[in-house]
């Protein structure tokens, strides 16, 4: 693997989820694999587990994690080309991304959309220039429009706990949006989306209120319903997530409590895990009953998080690349 960005930098999804469990069971096997080595961790916004569960990873292998804050502490970049910066941005990415490149073995990058323009927020620009100037192996810790880290780990989590009560059949996965109080990202559920699809070893369904699809590109192959109540029928994974409307972009179009999660709706589920990336809005997205009840795996996802970004990175450091 030389990049992580999305699902199309995996070759074998199920070989990288066998090695995070492997890890979670043995966390210091590979402690010198990253030995002398360092890795560039850069934040153009706000991360919890993101943040610290790649540092948690990198020294497990021996790396040495550096953070580094952009948005508060560096230059602000500029990532368009032939710019004329006379502007507000002070340092071109394409002089910015090659000295990172000298400084680090791996740059991690976190980016959000603008939700603003759609076309320049799908088009990844910042990543993709991150990826053309660093000439080191790029891992998106969240992009414009994807999550590929927390995808990955979601994936992870679900394994895990089948392993621990299997099923007799494939498991019905249920993406159910849910109200907020700002327009978030579609990144998590096109993410999400999307390696639910490249897995594809369940009966995956996305509910959602009218004109809040996502990109098809990511949906395709998915059972799309604004039924919540139907959806939820004898699902086994429940993921609760909001986003901003896609095709008029970045949009709030409805907070109808009525899409919260709570435990009343689960009734009809197949006594479903329920799943978030964290932070919550509770009470708005999920019910304090959900979330501190026995059906919410979320604490357990959000610790996974540890052996998705641990067994990329190890994929990085024993690449060709
Ligand atoms: N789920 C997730 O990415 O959390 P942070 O924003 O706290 O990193």
């Amino acid at each position: 693997m030389k990049n992580f960005i999305s699902i199309a930098d995996v070759t074998d999804l199920d070989k990288l989820i066998g090695k995070a469990l492997y890890y979670k069971a043995n966390p210091f096997s590979d402690k010198t694999l990253g030995e002398n080595k360092r890795i560039g961790l850069l934040f153009l916004n706000p991360s919890l587990r993101t943040r610290l569960s790649t540092q948690v990873a990198a020294r497990q292998l021996g790396l040495e994690p550096v953070v580094f804050n952009v948005d508060k502490e560096g230059w602000a970049l500029e990532f368009e080309e032939e710019a004329i910066m006379s502007g507000n941005t002070v340092e071109h990415i394409k002089d910015a991304a090659p000295v990172l490149g000298k400084y680090f073995d791996i740059l991690c990058i976190r980016t959000f959309p603008s939700l603003k323009n759609r076309e320049d927020d799908y088009s990844e620009l910042y990543i993709r220039q991150f990826v053309k100037y660093s000439g080191i192996p790029v891992v998106s810790l969240e992009s414009a429009t994807l999550h590929p880290l927390q995808s990955l780990t979601d994936i992870i989590t679900i394994t895990e706990s089948m392993q621990n009560a299997p099923l007799v059949k494939k498991p019905k996965i249920v993406l159910t949006w849910a109200p907020h109080v700002k327009p978030l990202p579609q990144c998590v559920a096109n993410s999400f989306s999307q390696w639910i699809n490249a897995w594809g070893k369940s009966d995956f369904v996305i509910t959602h209120p009218e004109d809040y699809e996502l990109d098809p590109v990511f949906t395709r192959g998915a059972t799309i319903t604004h039924n919540q109540n139907e959806a939820l029928k004898n699902a086994d994974f429940v993921y609760v997530k909001n986003w901003s409307t896609y095709n008029d972009y970045g949009k709030i179009y409805t907070n109808d409590p009525e899409w919260m999660l709570t435990a009343g709706k689960l009734k009809v589920s197949h006594d479903a895990k329920v799943m978030h990336c964290l932070p919550v809005r509770r009470n708005v997205e999920l019910s304090d009953e959900v979330l501190d009840g026995p059906n919410s795996i979320v604490t357990r996802q959000a610790g996974n998080r540890v052996w998705a970004a641990q067994a990329v990175l190890s994929e990085i450091l024993q690449s060709p690349f």
